[in-house]
């Protein structure tokens, strides 16, 4: 890539937005040349992040930017995520998403979209090293475990349950034991308190085998956000759902 790369947000005013925001923000390697809300709309960034100095006011609509690469990164809800996705994907835009809750038939729209354009889509439910981490390390114990059961705790105001990290540690645990993904139950929590947590259960006759994640604050994001942004268009033509390809050095 050449010169700096120019990131869309959406999300901004979000909890994640936020936190992602400050990161492209501090990045030599990129500017921040949008930012897309729903209610704060036309409120300047310097305002709604303390202490930083984006001049941008949130808007309602993709902007239009000028120039090559431009990434739009998305933490917002998926109904609007979606048609704003395919919008930034149309306009030869790559996109790093995070937002949660797309269901199978739009996740195939945006594989067929990024195929169509050529250009790069990630669509990870959890950007943290011990998200990636953790669904490997159940890859393993799935080897010689037959039983789990996942339990998620999240805060209040997470709209999608099981959380997108839940459904993607059900869904290879499916997978790799041949079974409806029914099959795997997940239990979700919402408590003032919770930031992000999963916890995979195995057990076996006399055993239990715990592994656990926990997101303290959504610092823990912000570097796999960069990551994505920094490598997605080396994957045109392609979605990508696994975080393995941008995770791994
Ligand atoms: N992949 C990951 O690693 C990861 C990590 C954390 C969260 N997430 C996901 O990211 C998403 C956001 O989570 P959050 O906790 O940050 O939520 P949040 O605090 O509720 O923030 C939501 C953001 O979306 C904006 N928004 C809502 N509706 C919109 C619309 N119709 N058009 C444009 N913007 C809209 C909001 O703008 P206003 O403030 O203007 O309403 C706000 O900036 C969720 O899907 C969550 O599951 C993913």
């Amino acid at each position: 890539m050449s010169g700096p790369i120019q990131v869309v947000l959406a999300g901004a005013s979000g909890r994640t937005g936020r936190e992602v925001g400050r990161a492209i923000l501090s990045a030599d390697d990129m500017t921040l040349a949008g930012a897309i809300g729903n209610t704060q709309v036309g409120m300047r960034l310097d305002s709604l992040w303390p202490g930083q100095s984006g001049d941008l006011e949130i808007t309602a609509a993709l902007p239009w930017v000028e120039g090559n690469p431009v990434v739009l990164v998305d933490f917002t809800e998926p109904k609007s995520s979606y048609s704003r996705v395919l919008e930034a994907i149309d306009r030869g835009w790559h996109v790093v998403v995070g937002t949660t809750g797309f269901t199978s038939t739009e996740r195939q729209s945006i594989r067929d979209r990024v195929q169509e354009r050529g250009v790069g889509a990630a669509l990870i439910a959890n950007f943290s090293l011990g998200a990636w981490l953790i669904e490997r390390l159940v890859e393993e114990a799935a080897r010689y475990f037959s039983e789990a059961e996942l339990v998620e705790a999240h805060h209040p105001h997470k709209k999608d349950r099981p959380s997108g990290t839940a459904k993607r540690l059900a869904e290879r645990l499916a997978h790799q034991w041949g079974r409806d993904l029914e099959q795997i139950p997940v239990h979700a929590i919402r408590l003032p308190g919770m930031v992000a947590h999963q916890e995979v259960l195995f057990g076996a006759p006399g055993q239990v085998l715990t592994i656990r994640h926990d997101v303290h604050d959504r610092s823990a994001y912000t570097e796999g956000v960069l990551r994505g942004i920094r490598r997605i268009e080396g994957f045109a033509g392609q979605l990508i759902e696994d975080p393995g390809p941008i995770m791994m050095d």
